[in-house]
């Protein structure tokens, strides 16, 4: 049978041929005998231009890794719903007709979890349906395949459909490495970045360094691939992940699952939620192929095989070369891993299952918990639910019924309709699980819990998910989320209780006699293949449609058209004045907040209310209290009030403002809208004593621009209510990025001299008003 979406035109085979010679010109620049990583391969092969980037800020092309600027062409692009709103509207004001590489959106994460899919899957499709139309309207004009609500978690629909060795994608989303357990480069971005990809931009992207794991023996018993990133979570963030990417050799890879090394690619991913890597990455191994032929893909698998066909003459691209060099390398031994429990609160909290019993009782954590929920785009395969299922069946074999609420969510459609073809649903429905829509919900905070547990009431539940932080699924701070492998979850649901370990303990059954799990067993793969599902939940063609209407409408309070910002004036900047001086550290979080301002992503003046509202004032303290130092009461006391309020009435009277701040400003993620909500506001300059390199890029691609103070002591010079204007500037951004700064600053004019990091190309950005604005203007020239 062929999947739903087989019969759509985007192409879903790498460009094999291409990337092969690629990787000639690769080792042309490094030299024959070079050795490399699969990473730089999968890479280096997608590189816009290989000899500009392999030589830019190195030495001859020494030490790449961790200095050199690649400038990448990704195969493809993925996007969930929430993030996708800004993505879109932001493609849609460069005019072009269509994505320039294959792009897909997938409805998962505004999909709340709570009485099952049934009931919940219309109501959240009602409850954000002015959402969904944009977002489907604009993929048919545009061409992008379009999957609707219910049709599953991106990550999963992207290992079953879109993930193939060799590619390199962008995904609009934190776990897009999911895909490298199919031998892909995937990596999670911000909006602006999927952008630069759809428009044909290089995406830019600092060589990352390799850290190797090198994986001996062979899982056995209770341990689950959810454990090695369970246990290599702990281990790097002592370690630190942090621009590297993670690559898996050795003779234990061949022993895992194509879904179980998804697994572990999921949690290996790019901001710093977990272990806080660019992205995570297998090689092309035996165990891929089956998963390819049972997800009907037997042309791939051709193609893919044919590439990695061993003994041949030239580069391999879908293997490292047999000495290559990691940067570091941990070891992990396979068959003495046991299953690890990570949490509360941080996923990197890593206790190996043997010493939790210790640890609930040394940290006073709750010894019951409330529910165990397994699935998402973590842990759905095949592998996961019928090992699950088999604790079920021993269990209620022996009459027992969990003490927590259970709950499965499948990741996707063709999953779930396999689950309930093969009665793994039925199993888990009859013991009382409740199986949710295949999307994120609990995941994301969308799960309205109903098992009475008030806020701020301190209680514990465990999930097979990735992230654990306070507040994440059920929006309680107080909640304990522990992580886990679905079996571990599975097995500790029937004792209700965290000090419960399925490995050695039993639980009293209504006939008295203690019962006991064995290790769990189940299959990698259903033996009918997958099945088809809902013909509902397939994806629209990914054919461009140019007349077919985007659905915004006028009077929405949650989408926006983006209008194009201004043109840099034709001079200095003059009487630009200083909003806000920021002490300490300013995240992007800081600069917009997420939470409740989530809802209001695709509408860019709702969403620019938040802006900075986390920011530190340097002179007073406060969070978020601004002065209007230009409009003096009649006490002679300027007025206060929030940030972006003032923001606004100065945006409003047609002044331009700046902002101070201290180091690495804009830490964090690679939030777009931190940098498009200043600039919406009438944010001309941000002033910093260093910015997070992500961040500093995003503001030059929005028109704002990065100086940093060349003496940090200046910092102290400039004060919120100062007036500034630039010297120099207009001419640096001329002269494609040349030329000294500084800035004139207050009455007294004192001068401070400022540094940049500004190319050609970002000054081309700057001057436009934006890299859009640049764009349109090639299209429409
Ligand atoms: Fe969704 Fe949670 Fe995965 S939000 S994409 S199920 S990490």
């Amino acid at each position: 049978p062929k999947t739903p979406a087989s019969s759509n035109v985007a192409p879903r085979i790498p460009p094999y041929k291409r990337l092969l010679g690629k990787l000639k010109e690769v080792y042309k620049v490094f030299g024959k005998k070079t050795q490399l990583t699969l990473a730089e391969k999968i890479l280096y092969s997608h590189l816009d231009n290989v000899e500009e980037s392999l030589l830019s800020n190195t030495h001859n092309g020494k030490e790449v890794r961790g200095n050199a600027t690649l400038k990448l062409k990704p195969d493809r692009v993925a996007m969930q719903d929430a993030s996708a709103q800004m993505a879109l509207l932001q493609f849609m004001s460069c005019g072009l007709p269509s994505t320039a590489v294959p792009t897909s959106i997938h409805c998962d994460h505004m999909i709340v979890g709570e009485r099952g899919a049934d009931v919940d899957l219309p109501a959240s499709i009602t409850g954000n349906k002015e959402v969904f139309d944009f977002l489907e309207s604009a993929a048919k004009k545009y061409g992008i395949e379009f999957w609707p609500p219910g049709a599953g978690i991106i990550h999963q629909t992207v290992l079953e459909n879109y993930a193939a060795p060799g590619l390199m994608m962008l995904g609009t989303d934190s776990h897009t490495p999911n895909a490298g357990g199919l031998g892909a480069i995937a990596i999670g971005v911000g909006g602006a970045d999927a952008v630069d990809a759809m428009v044909d931009a290089p995406w830019e992207l600092k060589a990352p360094r390799v850290l190797g794991v090198k994986l001996e023996g062979q899982l056995s018993g209770w341990a689950a691939p959810k454990d090695i990133i369970m246990m290599l979570a702990g281990l790097l963030t002592v370690r630190g992940g942090t621009g590297f990417i993670l690559e898996y050799f050795g003779p234990g890879v061949d022993t895992l699952s194509c879904t179980g090394m998804s697994t572990v690619c999921n949690m290996g991913e790019y901001n710093r939620a977990e272990v806080g890597a660019t992205t995570s990455i297998f090689p092309f191994t035996e165990s891929m192929k089956p998963y390819l032929r049972s997800t009907h893909r037997l042309d791939l698998l051709q193609k893919a095989s044919s590439y990695a066909a061993i003994g041949g003459k030239g580069p391999q691209l879908l293997r490292a070369d047999p000495e290559a060099v990691y940067d570091e390398v941990v070891t992990i031994d396979l068959s003495s891993l046991e299953p690890h429990i990570n949490g509360p609160f941080t996923p990197d909290l890593s206790t190996p299952l043997s010493q939790f019993k210790n640890a609930v009782k040394v940290n006073e954590w709750p010894e019951s918990f409330g529910a165990g929920l397994i699935g998402s785009c973590t842990n759905s395969s095949y592998q996961d639910m019928t090992r699950a299922e088999d604790l079920v069946k021993q269990a209620s074999a022996a009459g027992l019924e969990p003490k927590a609420d259970f709950f499965i969510t499948p990741g996707s459609e063709q999953i779930r309709a396999t689950l309930a073809r093969d009665s793994t649903l039925e199993t888990f429905s009859s013991a009382g699980g409740i199986v949710l829509a295949n999307a994120c919900g609990p995941c994301i905070g969308q799960w309205k819990r109903t098992d009475g547990v008030s806020k701020g009431e301190t209680n514990a539940i465990f999930s097979s998910y990735n992230r654990n932080f306070k507040g994440r699924n059920d929006g309680n701070p107080a909640t304990m989320n522990f992580l886990a492998s679905p079996e571990i979850v599975t097995a500790m649901s029937y004792a209700g209780s965290t000090t419960f370990n399925p490995l050695t303990d039993t639980i009293p059954t209504p006939s008295g006699d203690p019962f006991q799990f064995s290790p769990p067993s189940g299959l990698d793969l259903p033996s009918a293949g997958f099945a088809q599902g809902n013909p509902n939940f397939a994806p629209t063609p990914g054919i461009p449609s140019p007349d077919h209407p985007v659905i915004i409408s006028p009077s929405s309070d949650r989408l926006a058209v983006l209008e194009p910002f201004a043109p840099f004036p034709a001079g200095e900047l003059e009487g630009l004045r200083v909003l806000y001086k920021v002490k300490g550290q300013c995240t992007t979080d800081t600069i917009s907040a997420a939470g409740p301002w989530l809802k209001y992503k695709g509408h860019l003046p709702n969403i620019s209310a938040n802006t900075l509202i986390g920011a530190v004032n340097a002179e007073t303290g406060d969070t978020n209290v601004a002065y209007d130092h230009f409009d003096l009461a009649e006490s002679g006391e300027p007025p206060k009030s929030g940030i972006p309020q003032l923001a606004e009435k100065w945006k409003n009277q047609g002044k331009e403002w700046m902002v101070v701040a201290e180091s690495n400003y804009g830490e964090g993620s690679a939030r777009e809208h931190a940098a498009l909500q200043p600039r919406y506001l009438g944010g001309r300059v941000i002033l910093a004593k260093s910015f997070a390199r992500i961040h500093e890029t995003n503001l030059k691609k929005q028109g704002i621009v990065p100086l940093v103070f060349e003496n940090e002591s200046d910092y102290e010079t400039v004060r919120a209510g100062d007036v500034v204007s630039t010297v120099g500037l207009f001419d640096m951004l001329k002269n494609g990025g040349k030329g000294d700064v500084s800035l004139k600053v207050g009455k007294g004019e004192q001068v401070i001299k400022v540094k940049h990091t500004i190319s050609k190309d970002q000054a081309g950005f700057i001057l436009a008003g934006s890299a859009l604005n640049l764009l349109a203007k090639k299209e429409g020239s």
